[in-house]
């Protein structure tokens, strides 16, 4: 089964199973991390869905977008792992992602 690793905002670490066409948004929300509000449904206008990515990941992910860039800035908490995960469609590449929510603004 392919999974990613979501590691919640009180640092409880959960498998979340992921398939290919989803973004990385959806296949948390839809693994029951309810904390991850992803507001806008992926329209990338809230930032509620921001993560903090495993750096060993970061080559598999796809460049970040003006918007998302301009999002990202919006929050207190961004640093240079952060990402919005409505933003990143996963793929194969990405099997086993480590992830972190990101405190809420
Ligand atoms: S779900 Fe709103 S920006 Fe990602």
């Amino acid at each position: 089964m392919t999974t990613i690793e979501v590691t919640t905002r009180e640092g409880q670490k959960v498998d979340v199973k992921a398939s290919e066409g989803l973004s990385l948004m959806e296949i948390i929300r839809d693994g029951g991390v309810d904390e991850l509000l992803a507001l806008c449904g992926g329209c990338c206008s809230c930032a509620t869905c921001h993560i903090i990515v495993d750096e060993e990941f970061a080559r598999h992910l796809p460049p970040i977008s003006a918007d998302e860039d301009d999002l990202l800035d919006s929050s207190a908490h961004r640093n240079s792992r952060s990402r919005l995960s409505c933003q990143i469609p996963f793929t194969q590449a990405l099997e086993g992602i480590r992830v972190t929510l990101a405190p809420e603004d």
